[in-house]
C-alpha cells in the first residue's frame, strides 16, 4: 500500500540556482561582454550576415557604471515583441537559435546572467519597429519562488531615434558595487582592456563601445608581413592554415609581431619591468568575438608535442585562429564564452596546426638566440598586419593542400635562418708507445704504410662515428 505514495516528484527549478549559483561562473567582466555579445547578435538579426568591411558601422553600446546602478544601451534593434517567448526565460531549446547567421547566443542565459551578478533589480526597455516595452525584474520576483513570470509594460517611445535596448540594473550586489566604487579605476582598465581586445575585430568593423563616456579603441594582433619578395628568398611571413569542417571555417595564423627579443629586454620583462608578454600567445576568435586572448598554455599548445613551453623569449610570437559558423553551438567555445572548450574534437584537430605553425617560430627564435641584432633585420623589413589585411595578402601566396590529419590548405613560410657558424678547429696531439702505434696501425690499416698522425686521426675518426650514433 506504501507504495501509492511514489507518484511524482517536484522539479522546478529554484531562482537561486540562477540568480546565486549560476553567477558565481563567470567574472563581471565577462558577464558585461555577455551583454555586448547580445547587441552585436542584434545587428546580424537586423542586418543578415555580416558582409563588407566594416559591417557593424554606425552601431554602437553605451556602458555607465557608479555607486548605484549599471547601464547598457544600444542601437542594435531592439528585442522583438515576437521574441519575448524565450528572451527573458532561463535557457532556450535548439530550435530557438539562430541557425542561418553568425550569432553567438546559444543558452539563453547569458543577458539574465548578468543581470543577476550585477544587482537584484532590472529594467530591461526595448523597442523594435512598434513594438516598445520594458520587462521589469525586482528582487520580491526574485525571492518568490512560486512566480516565474515577470511583468511587461508597455513603453514610451525611445529618446535615441533607433531601434534598441537599454538595461539598467540597480540594487547592485555588495561585491559589485565594490568595483564600481572604490575599485572603479582598476576595474574600468581592466574592462576596457578586455573590450579592446576581445572586441578588437568588431570594434574594427565599426561597432563603436563607450565606458563611461570614453570610446574604446581596437586593440588587434598583427603580424610580420614581408609583401614583396624577389627571387622567392626567405623572408618573415606567417604560418596560415585554412579550412572549413562540418559548417565550421577555420583560418589560422601565426608568426610574429615584432622583432625577436634582446636578452636585456628578457630580463626586463622577468623583472616585470615591462609588460610585452601580455600581448603575446594565441587568441582564439568565434564569430568575430575572441573568446581566449593570448593565451601561453597547453590549452592552445605551448609545452606540448615540439613546441616548447612558454617564455619572455617568445614574446614576438602571436597567432589567431578563427572560427566561423551560421551554428553557434558548433564553435569550440565554453558556455561563458570567453573561453576555449579544450575538449572539442574540431579545436584538438586544430591546435595540432597551431603546434606545426608555432613551431617554426619558436625554432626561428632559438636558431637566433643571442644573434638577435642580426635577425631583427628580417622582421624590420615587413609591415605588421592585422588578420584581415594579412588575409588579403595571403590571396597571393600559394597554398598548399595538407592531406594528413585535418585537411585543408596552408602556407608555410621560408624563414631565414642563420648561417652556420664555422666549425672552429683544435689540434690534438699526444706521445704513444711506438709499439701501441704500431698495434693500432695494423688493427686499422693491416700491412699498409702510414704515418702514427694517420693513426691518430683514423683512431678518432672511427671513435666519432660510434659516439655519433
Ligand atoms: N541588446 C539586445 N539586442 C537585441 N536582442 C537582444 C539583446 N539582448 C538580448 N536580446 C535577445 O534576448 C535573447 C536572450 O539573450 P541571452 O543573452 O539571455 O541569451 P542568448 O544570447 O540567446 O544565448 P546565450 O546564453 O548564449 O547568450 C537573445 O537571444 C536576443 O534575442
Ligand atoms: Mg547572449
Amino acid at each position: 500500500m506504501d507504495n501509492l505514495k511514489y507518484t511524482t516528484v517536484d522539479a522546478t527549478p529554484v531562482k537561486s540556482f540562477f540568480v546565486d549559483m549560476l553567477t558565481r561562473d563567470i567574472e563581471l567582466d565577462d558577464a558585461i561582454l555577455d551583454l555586448l555579445d547580445n547587441c552585436v547578435d542584434g545587428i546580424l538579426r537586423l542586418r543578415g550576415e555580416s558582409i563588407g568591411e566594416t559591417p557593424y558601422e554606425g552601431f554602437e553600446a553605451e556602458i555607465r557604471f557608479d555607486k548605484d546602478s549599471f547601464l547598457i544601451s544600444d542601437n542594435c534593434g531592439g528585442i522583438p515583441w515576437s521574441f519575448h517567448d524565450y528572451a527573458f526565460r532561463m535557457g532556450k531549446d535548439s530550435q530557438e537559435r539562430d541557425n542561418d547567421l553568425p550569432t553567438v547566443g546559444v543558452y539563453g542565459i547569458g543577458m539574465k546572467r548578468a543581470i543577476f551578478k550585477i544587482g537584484r533589480q532590472c529594467l530591461i526597455s526595448t523597442q523594435h519597429d512598434q513594438d516598445q516595452y520594458e520587462v521589469e525584474i525586482s528582487p520580491e520576483w526574485i525571492a518568490d519562488q512560486a512566480n516565474w513570470s515577470i511583468p511587461v509594460h508597455a513603453a514610451a517611445r525611445r529618446d535615441r531615434s533607433e531601434d534598441g535596448t537599454t538595461i539598467v540594473v540597480d540594487k547592485l550586489n555588495e561585491n559589485i558595487a565594490k568595483h564600481f566604487t572604490s575599485d572603479i579605476e582598476n576595474f574600468t582598465r581592466e574592462l576596457v582592456r578586455k573590450i579592446e581586445t576581445h572586441y578588437a575585430f568588431i570594434i574594427a568593423k565599426g561597432f563603436k563601445v563607450t565606458v563611461n563616456g570614453n570610446a574604446v579603441e581596437p586593440r588587434p594582433t598583427k603580424l610580420i608581413f614581408v609583401e614583396t619578395n624577389n627571387g622567392n628568398k626567405p623572408v618573415i611571413r606567417p604560418f596560415i592554415y585554412k579550412t572549413e569542417v562540418d559548417d565550421v571555417k577555420v583560418y589560422l595564423t601565426v608568426g610574429f609581431t615584432r622583432p625577436i627579443p634582446t636578452q636585456e629586454e628578457i630580463n626586463d620583462e622577468q623583472e616585470e619591468k615591462r609588460y610585452s608578454s601580455m600581448d603575446a600567445g594565441w587568441t582564439v576568435v568565434c564569430n568575430d568575438r575572441a573568446v581566449l586572448y593570448c593565451d601561453r598554455s597547453e590549452l592552445t599548445g605551448w609545452g606540448e608535442a615540439g613546441v616548447p613551453r612558454y617564455h619572455t623569449q617568445f614574446i614576438a610570437i602571436s597567432g589567431i585562429v578563427e572560427f566561423q559558423s551560421n551554428d553557434a553551438s558548433k564553435l569550440p567555445t565554453t558556455t561563458t564564452k570567453r573561453g576555449v572548450d579544450a575538449s572539442s574534437y574540431l579545436y584538438l584537430q586544430v591546435k595540432n596546426k597551431m603546434r606545426e605553425g608555432m613551431a617554426m617560430f619558436t625554432n626561428f627564435t632559438n636558431k637566433w638566440k643571442g644573434r638577435g641584432d642580426e635577425s631583427k633585420k628580417f622582421i624590420d623589413s615587413g609591415t605588421p598586419q592585422p588578420l584581415d589585411q594579412t588575409k588579403v595578402l595571403a590571396e597571393r601566396l600559394t597554398m598548399n593542400p595538407v592531406h594528413s590529419g585535418l585537411r585543408g590548405e596552408q602556407f608555410k613560410p621560408k624563414l631565414p635562418m642563420p648561417k652556420p657558424e664555422p666549425t672552429s678547429r683544435k689540434r690534438i696531439s699526444f706521445l704513444k708507445k711506438l709499439e701501441e702505434i704500431q698495434t693500432v696501425q695494423r688493427y686499422l690499416f693491416g700491412e699498409e704504410e702510414v704515418t702514427a698522425s694517420q693513426v691518430g686521426e683514423k683512431s678518432f675518426d672511427q671513435m666519432l662515428r660510434e659516439a655519433q650514433q
